[in-house]
């Protein structure tokens, strides 16, 4: 009969970037990064594994959409269970998905707990952490909560390519304010832009050379408890990495206006003493980082700016969890 189990996991937030693979087939990364598991954002994911039926499908918010990648990470699950037949995806965001800020890192995660839960399969935290990352890079950390960090690793089966957590939520109180500047979904997906930049982008193998000292150093500031330190170099991460993006070619350009006037905003609400910093991905929206007892201060300043159409408060989130 039916096989079925239902999990979910937290979005999260890149201090120390992952940009570029090592293995394109395997999905493992060029570099190591560190991120913010956020509370605010998750997905809810149902796999169930169905005998008989012809073949995979997902499901969003109760609309049919592309199953192929779905699909790849239920093929490893299948190869590695015995468990034959294809499944049913059910997959729902607690954000609007239309904002853009649906993230792989949060589907896959739930997905490589729910489908392998389902098959059957009983795999620790590690293996499922390689099992996320066989989805999608940035899903390896959505396996945990608080601080984590996925490690590139150097062998070539991966198996040493997988997130840890590096602290927990409650250790060190953050706050991230994201700031929409864009609804809907237009940037060129992450798989296809970092393609691209390892092939073409001269900056690439400056990326690659200075990654590890990146997330050694904010190792570091983040086991002293250095805020300003974790601030200043996820903006150098983050600033390094559209360097990256923009000198690729075609160019890869995610900031509209709005983006670029929040960077300002920012950087104006440091010049009069608050402590905030920035980070973006491969899109327009600007998460900003700040103690807990700024987050009002610095969400009313980025809601005021010009193309900035709302703003969220987020905490950091817990691990990825099988709700059944
Ligand atoms: C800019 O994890 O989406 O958000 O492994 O190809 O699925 P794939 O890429 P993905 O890339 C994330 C890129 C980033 C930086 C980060 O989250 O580290």
């Amino acid at each position: 009969g039916d096989r079925t189990a239902t999990a979910r996991a937290h979005s999260n937030i890149a201090l120390i970037k992952y940009w570029g693979k090592r293995d394109a087939a395997l999905n493992i990364p060029a570099v190591g990064s560190i991120s913010l598991t956020l509370d605010a954002l998750s997905t809810d994911t149902t796999v169930t594994f169905r005998p008989g039926l012809e073949q995979d499908e997902f499901w969003l918010a109760g609309t049919r959409a592309d199953a192929t990648r779905a699909s790849h990470l239920l093929d490893i699950v299948r190869d590695s269970s015995g468990v034959g037949s294809r499944a049913v995806v059910e997959s729902t965001n607690n954000f609007p998905t239309a904002a853009g800020l649906a993230s792989s890192a949060s589907g896959f995660a739930a997905l490589a707990v729910a489908a392998s839960s389902a098959a059957g399969l009983s795999l620790k935290d590690r293996e499922l952490s390689i099992l996320a990352r066989r989805g999608s890079g940035s899903a390896a950390r959505s396996l945990f909560g608080g601080i984590v960090e996925l490690h590139a690793g150097t062998r070539a089966d991966g198996l040493d390519s997988f997130a840890e957590p590096v602290l927990a939520a409650a250790a060190w109180p953050l706050t991230v304010v994201i700031a929409i500047t864009e609804l809907g979904q237009k940037s060129v997906n992450s798989t296809t832009g970092m393609g691209g930049s390892a092939l073409t982008s001269p900056f690439y193998p400056a990326w690659v050379d200075t990654g590890n000292d990146d997330v050694a150093a904010m190792r570091l500031a983040i086991a002293n408890r250095e805020f300003q330190q974790l601030g200043e170099l996820a903006e150098y991460s983050c600033l390094k990495l559209h360097g990256l993006m923009m000198s690729t070619r075609p160019a890869l350009l995610y900031w509209n206006a709005a983006t670029m006037a929040a960077i300002h905003a920012v950087r104006e609400l440091r010049a009069n003493g608050i402590p905030v910093y920035f980070t973006i991905d491969a899109g327009p929206q600007v998460k900003a980082l700040c103690p807990p007892e700024h987050a009002r201060t610095v969400a009313d300043a980025l809601g005021q700016v010009a193309g900035v159409h709302e703003t969220r408060i987020s905490t950091l989130g817990r691990g990825a969890q099988l709700l059944s």
